[in-house]
């Protein structure tokens, strides 16, 4: 029951939940990723993370994770980052991004937790126009 009651809180999370392997293939994805970015399960199970963001990002984060595995640097993960998100009608958005490892009995993956700012930086933006 506590696995069913677990299951059921990552999917129904406001916050976007993605799990990826160590080559930036995406597992699975929670109900908010697909409100976020517009985008089916069918059509993110299997391709690789990238596809959720803009250049430059889109073309250096299978970089990021191959440094992450050689080096061990974390730059993210642990920290978090404000990044930039992209829908899948080309739209970008703000993001504050998370990022945790998982090591399971076989492998790695790596958890994301996404957070959409939009609202959050249009009263950041609102309120420097009133200083
Ligand atoms: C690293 C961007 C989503 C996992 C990075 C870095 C950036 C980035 C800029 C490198 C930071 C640096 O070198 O200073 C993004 C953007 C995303 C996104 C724009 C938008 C959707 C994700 C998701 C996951 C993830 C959903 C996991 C499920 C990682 C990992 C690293 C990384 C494991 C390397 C470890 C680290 O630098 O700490 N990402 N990322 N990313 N990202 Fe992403």
């Amino acid at each position: 029951e506590q696995l069913a009651i677990l299951a059921s809180v990552l999917r129904t999370a406001v916050d976007a939940i993605i799990i990826i392997d160590q080559r930036g293939t995406i597992e699975s994805a929670n109900i908010a990723t697909e409100r976020m970015f517009g985008f089916s399960p069918g059509e993110m199970i299997g391709q690789n993370v990238k596809m959720l963001m803009p250049s430059p990002d889109h073309e250096q984060h299978d970089g990021y994770l191959a440094r992450y595995q050689e080096t061990g640097e974390r730059h993210i993960i642990g920290i978090g980052r404000e990044v930039t998100g992209k829908r899948k009608d080309g739209s970008l958005f703000p993001l504050h991004l998370g990022v945790s490892e998982v090591q399971t009995d076989q492998r790695k993956l790596f958890t994301g937790i996404l957070r959409d700012i939009s609202e959050l930086k249009a009263a950041e933006a609102e309120l420097k126009q009133l200083n």
